[in-house]
């Protein structure tokens, strides 16, 4: 039995030590800093606030947010999106487990209505006074006596001036989005080309762009969207893509979400059970059903699974109607214009858009962690293996085909109790040894990129992170004492809800959350209520089935019958 909720044990290699080490004298409560007030550092302050310890929250900015708080301009030092951002994954799959959004949001956010959401959700839990702005971490180290008492001094800078305290916890929570990851060096002639080059990053809006000929690099999320939106008012805008990529519309079967319909339970044991070859095959053809992606230019030389497919339900339709052109990597670039790799040509080219992702650093843990080609070994994403003390954690820190909120609340749930000592970790050379594990089973199914360093699959991992903070859902034992409820979690959307059934941080609103979600999904679509829904088989016909289903008995009876030997 491989399925993958029915219980915790089965599912780790080993039984990883659980003690049960409250130490002596930690009645003081225990102080954590966490590092940057965006969706992860608000959710860790949630965290330790439930768990009774006291966090301190340093923020470089002004307010709260991290990326999704839009300005007009790029900040040094903080992530930057375009005006038309619009999330990618749904209401329900991607909101804090114990604080629904509202049910007339609608399922897919922009980014103006995500910030809302998190500024209720900061309210709502009295985490803003535990917040200091303008306030940049510098420096993390650890303590003299750090091998006894696991602490922490860490320095901060508020307008010049520098403060030092001690902490006996941090969790850093600093993105992995900001920093520009620009190949330069890959795009020969790219130091005479006389257009104009930026970064996604440094994108905001499409007016300044109106009337030119583009050249979009890169077809992640990021490229692919900017590509759609700029060929509403460019010239001609040219995708230039490596790899190509699967291509995935948000609207999914009959208009539900799509994260809604494929990220559940159910699916996901299928996906457990089933060979690679046989789930990439049926992907794809549904995928070609819509559009074939090798009549599109597109098609990827890799199969589904072996790399993150990008949402877009434009872009088919602008490459249809010839307002992108997708084309090879770039092999070179002129003065004016770029050659492709198979040979052809673009003249005239006024800019070029780098979508080319993102790398990360943390300057100012310059000892203790070292990121080596956008490479770092944390255990389960979140623990440094090597310390003597468990008492700093990453939050966020991964990449997930799904909403990062939920796995970055799960691993604070988690860090939060084993900072209390109530939950330990194994061994350095145990953690060391399923770090590599992972990162082998990753990278024989991805594509090597600067991309899938961080990759990691979501229920799964969520489902593992939740067995140690100790709120994995029962399954089985669900189906017998809720069996509605246990439907709904085994065949509905995996929401974030169900880590909240039991254990250490159970919410008792959780049941209804899970209950009344798809009454969310379709709450905002409904403005314009129609008199009746006339898809539907009308009550009066009903009566048909149990007959037809009785015919079918009979008749099977009667064969068995009939052509007994
Ligand atoms: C264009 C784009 C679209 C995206 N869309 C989605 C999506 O649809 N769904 C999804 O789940 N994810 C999406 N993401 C991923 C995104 O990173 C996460 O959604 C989320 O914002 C990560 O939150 P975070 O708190 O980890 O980091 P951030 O939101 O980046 O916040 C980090 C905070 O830390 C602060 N900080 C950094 N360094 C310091 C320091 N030294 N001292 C003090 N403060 C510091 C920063 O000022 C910032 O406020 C998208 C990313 C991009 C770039
Ligand atoms: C959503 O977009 C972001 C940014 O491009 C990306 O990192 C993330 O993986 C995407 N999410 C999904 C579910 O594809």
């Amino acid at each position: 039995m491989r399925l993958s909720a029915l219980s915790c044990a089965r599912r780790s290699p080993r039984p990883w030590r659980q003690t049960q080490r409250r130490e002596a004298g930690s009645m003081a409560r225990k102080r954590i800093a966490v590092i940057g007030a965006g969706v992860c550092g608000l959710s860790s302050v949630k965290c330790c606030l439930d768990e009774g310890l006291e966090p301190t929250c340093f923020e470089r900015s002004h307010d709260i947010g991290g990326l999704w708080r839009f300005e007009e301009n790029p900040e040094e030092g903080r992530a930057s999106i375009y005006k038309s951002v619009i999330i990618n994954t749904s209401k329900e799959m991607m909101c804090f487990s114990d604080f629904p959004i509202p049910e007339d949001y609608p399922n897919y956010m922009h980014h103006s209505k995500v910030m809302e959401y998190f500024r209720m959700y900061a309210e709502r839990f009295g985490l803003l006074r535990h917040v200091r702005f303008q306030t940049n971490v510098v420096s993390v180290t650890k303590r003299p006596d750090f091998s006894t008492s696991g602490q922490w001094d860490v320095v901060t800078e508020t307008e010049g001036k520098q403060d030092s305290a001690v902490f006996d916890g941090v969790m850093v929570c600093t993105g992995h989005h900001t920093h520009p990851h620009l190949p330069l060096a890959s795009f020969p002639g790219i130091d005479t080309f006389k257009g104009r080059f930026l970064h996604s990053r440094d994108y905001k809006e499409p007016q300044e762009f109106s009337g030119k000929r583009v050249v979009v690099v890169g077809i992640g999320s990021s490229g692919t969207d900017l590509a759609v939106e700029l060929s509403h008012t460019a010239e001609q805008v040219f995708l230039s893509t490596r790899r190509g990529a699967w291509i995935l519309g948000r609207v999914g079967e009959e208009g539900y979400p799509i994260d809604t319909i494929h990220v559940t339970r159910y699916e996901e044991s299928l996906r457990r059970i089933a060979p690679l070859p046989l789930l990439n095959y049926f992907s794809e053809k549904k995928l070609n059903a819509k559009f074939n992606h090798a009549l599109y230019g597109l098609q990827p030389a890799h199969r589904f699974s072996s790399q993150h497919p990008t949402f877009s339900d434009d872009l088919p339709n602008c490459i249809i109607s010839g307002k992108v052109l997708v084309k090879t990597n770039i092999r070179e670039f002129t003065e004016t214009g770029a050659i492709f790799e198979d040979g052809t040509r673009e003249e005239d080219i006024d800019v070029v858009v780098f979508a080319t992702g993102y790398s990360f650093s943390f300057p100012f843990l310059r000892d203790c962690v070292s990121v080596t080609d956008n490479q770092v070994s944390l255990y389960k994403f979140t623990f440094p293996p090597q310390l003597e003390k468990p008492t700093l954690a990453f939050i966020g820190l991964i990449q997930v085909l799904g909403a990062v909120m939920p796995v970055a609340e799960l691993q604070a749930r988690w860090a939060t109790r084993v900072f209390k000592g109530l939950s330990g970790l194994p061994s350095a050379s145990d953690m060391e040894a399923d770090i590599a594990r992972k990162r082998e089973e990753m990278a024989k199914r991805y594509v090597k990129s600067q991309r899938y360093t961080l990759q990691a699959d979501y229920v799964p991992y969520m489902d593992e992170v939740a067995c140690l903070a100790g709120v994995q859902p029962k399954l089985l034992s669900l189906f017998l004492t809720d069996p509605k409820l246990a439907m709904e979690v085994f065949f509905g959307p995996c929401t974030p809800y169900q880590y909240r059934l039991r254990g250490p941080g159970k919410w008792d609103g959780a049941r209804n959350a899970i209950l009344s979600q798809r009454e969310r999904i379709i709450k905002p679509l409904k403005t314009r209520v129609l008199a009746k829904d006339t898809r539907t088989l009308e009550p009066r016909y009903l009566w048909i089935f149990p007959i037809v289903a009785l015919a079918a008995v009979i008749f099977a009876y009667f064969q068995v019958l009939l052509f007994k030997p």
